[in-house]
């Protein structure tokens, strides 16, 4: 939902900002911009800018031969909320004077009564954004109250705006003074010898440093030369704390493959490995979650589990259901969180809400745990980015320990969320006491052989691609995904990775709900990508498969090696290892994955940055 990036320093800011912004251009690419703040040459001191339409390598073009160079910068690659993608609402924004640019990264709800409040006044708007309020309400404090102060100015704008910001302002008059504020929406400050950055994620800084302090909601951050004051915007001192980040500058890189979606499949044995890495106690079957924070009386004193998350997190916490019901005999409800925080939900205080989320930010799971926190429950995240907004409102939080997703579509994150809720399930089995030695030692074997299996589906890739191929021609306008149990939620998935990736239209089902209206879909132009793996319901998605056939659809399977049976019914069959079936949506995720990867591909689609997608929705 936007990324910005700003620097002051000894370096020109033109290369530290697009450097910055090409790392963040997952968070929004309909539109960029950059401003810079010019040295006037015996004139006063100006600030140069270009913006551009369109993805960031319209914008590389464009700042070839503009000769923009200066030591204070702010930049953004936009995903549009108010106003349609063009150069006009493309960031920065400026004031009339065009002295004072702001990046933002949010919505201000009452931008449409500020606009009013600020034309009535004789201020002239350029564009249709929220965001140029701002520009305008900073310019109105710092010719009025603030009197020039900068940081003032920002303050007072701030007062009057209700909504979600991150945000980076410079202006003409200060050379050496970079603000950044945020309220909601996610920014980090990146701490270097005579230099900060400030970025809307961590990727952007890597090159740069791996100091950074993740500004709390409510604070302005004022960065001079001198270094960095942290204070809250009614003028109270922060005392934040720098936080090291482990990943390396490659883990920000496609280190050779040809998109980051297909690296970050690629990357599944080692994520699973990090995921299972010391938390696993084979000779006594039990799990040990040390970082977790959450007393183990605690959470044995709850009674029912409330799961909140979006998109595939949500379908992560949909087999965590399955597994926490069936292994931790504990009543699970799992929730899309626009749904739950806007329903008035009752959680009570032996609730336990897991809020899954990779980039910790999503606003609507946000708000929903916070809407759990004021009803009394406990709150466990189960998360990626440490430092996220998430991770710090969460009492207690599991680390999934994927590394940087950059691919718009959830891939490592999504089979090591599968692999923390199957983690937690075996923890909070152990502590109900209702899993003995003997079936946690064995479900902890079958976790601890889940990498090798993932790097056989892997080793698979050729063929999944060849059987893409074979699937191109008839895949072109609707998919089903049909799945029970365990891989119903694997359905959701598949569905949702090919419709967001490729742009076909795919529905996901519980195969038990075809015979209620979907069966009516089926016809040999609308494949069916049936999950099939041996377990307790294969006998139930066999007999799917064959009513399927029965009415001329076309049916590809997931299956386990070396099942001849499943073969005779289908059209295409995709093998993967066998596996004990509570595990296997983390398996068969491998082969869903490549299969929209390849679909996607073979139709030219732009699988890193698809769409009208962003990789994290910090708007609601
Ligand atoms: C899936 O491929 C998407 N990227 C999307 O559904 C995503 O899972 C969702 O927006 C939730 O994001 P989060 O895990 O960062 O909260």
């Amino acid at each position: 939902m936007c990324g910005i990036v700003g620097y002051l320093g000894t370096r020109n800011a033109v290369d530290v900002i697009m450097s910055g912004l090409h790392r963040l251009e997952y968070r929004g690419y309909d539109s960029a911009g950059i401003a810079v703040v010019a040295n006037g040459d015996g004139q006063p001191n100006r600030l140069d800018w270009v913006k551009s339409l369109g993805k960031l390598a319209e914008l590389d073009r464009k700042l070839d031969g503009a000769n923009l160079a200066g030591a204070l910068g702010i930049g953004h690659t936009r995903w549009a909320t108010h106003g349609t993608p063009s150069e006009a609402n493309s960031h920065p924004h400026f004031d009339t004077s065009g002295r004072i640019a702001v990046v933002h990264n949010g919505i201000i709800e009452n931008f449409q009564e500020l606009r009013e409040m600020l034309e009535t006044q004789g201020f002239l708007f350029r564009s249709q954004t929220d965001t140029e309020t701002l520009a305008h309400l900073i310019r109105m404090y710092y010719d009025g109250e603030a009197a020039g102060d900068l940081a003032e100015a920002v303050r007072g704008a701030l007062r009057l705006v209700q909504g979600a910001y991150a945000i980076g302002v410079v202006c003409a008059d200060h050379p050496d003074l970079l603000i950044a504020a945020r309220q909601g929406s996610p920014l980090v400050v990146g701490i270097g010898e005579d230099e900060t950055f400030i970025a809307s994620d961590v990727p952007a800084l890597l090159r740069f440093t791996r100091d950074v302090v993740y500004l709390e909601n409510g604070q302005i951050c004022c960065i001079s030369r001198d270094g960095r004051t942290f204070e809250t915007l009614d003028g109270q001192t922060a005392e934040p704390a720098v936080r090291h980040i482990d990943w390396d500058d490659a883990a920000a890189e496609k280190e050779g493959f040809p998109h980051f979606m297909l690296k970050e499949i690629h990357q599944q044995p080692d994520v699973l490995r990090n995921v299972l890495q010391g938390r696993l106690a084979p000779d006594t079957g039990d799990v040990v979650l040390a970082d977790l924070a959450l007393a183990p009386d605690q959470l044995k004193a709850c009674q029912n589990i409330v799961i909140v998350a979006c998109g595939t997190a949500w379908h992560a916490g949909l087999v965590g259901k399955y597994l926490l019901e069936r292994f931790a005999k504990i009543p699970v409800e799992v929730e899309v969180s626009s749904e739950y925080r806007y329903r008035e939900p009752l959680a009570r205080p032996n609730t336990l809400v897991i809020a899954v989320s990779q980039s910790g930010e999503t606003a609507d799971t946000l708000e929903a745990i916070r809407i759990a926190k004021q009803q009394g429950a406990q709150v466990m995240g189960v998360v990626n980015v440490v430092g996220s907004s998430i991770d710090r409102e969460s009492d207690g939080v599991l680390y999934t320990h994927a590394g940087p997703e950059i691919g718009v579509a959830s891939t490592k994150a999504y089979t090591s969320q599968l692999a923390a809720f199957a983690l937690f399930t075996i923890y909070l089995a152990r502590l109900r006491n209702v899993l003995s030695a003997d079936e946690g030692r064995e479900m902890v074997a079958h976790l601890r052989m889940l990498p090798d299996k993932i790097q056989q589906c892997l080793d698979q890739a050729g063929i999944i691609e060849q059987c893409s191929r074979n699937f191109k021609y008839i895949v072109a306008h609707s998919a089903l995904y049909l799945g029970r149990t365990f891989n119903y939620p694997s359905a959701l998935e598949g569905a949702l990775k090919l419709k967001e990736i490729s742009y076909i239209h795919a529905e996901g089902y519980a195969a038990g709900e075809m015979k209620h209206g979907p069966i009516a879909l089926v016809t040999d132009m609308v494949p069916a990508i049936c999950i099939a793996v041996k377990g307790d319901v294969y006998e139930k998605m066999i007999s799917n498969i064959q009513e399927i056939r029965a009415r001329q659809g076309v049916v590809l399977a997931i299956a386990t090696e070396g099942d001849i049976k499943v073969a005779q019914y289908s059209d295409h069959v995709i093998y993967v290892p066998e596996c004990f079936e509570p595990f296997s949506p983390i398996v068969v995720a491998i082969p869903i994955q490549l299969f929209a990867y390849y679909i996607a591909t073979n139709r030219g689609c732009d699988v890193d940055q698809p769409r009208n997608l962003a990789k994290s929705v910090t708007v609601e």
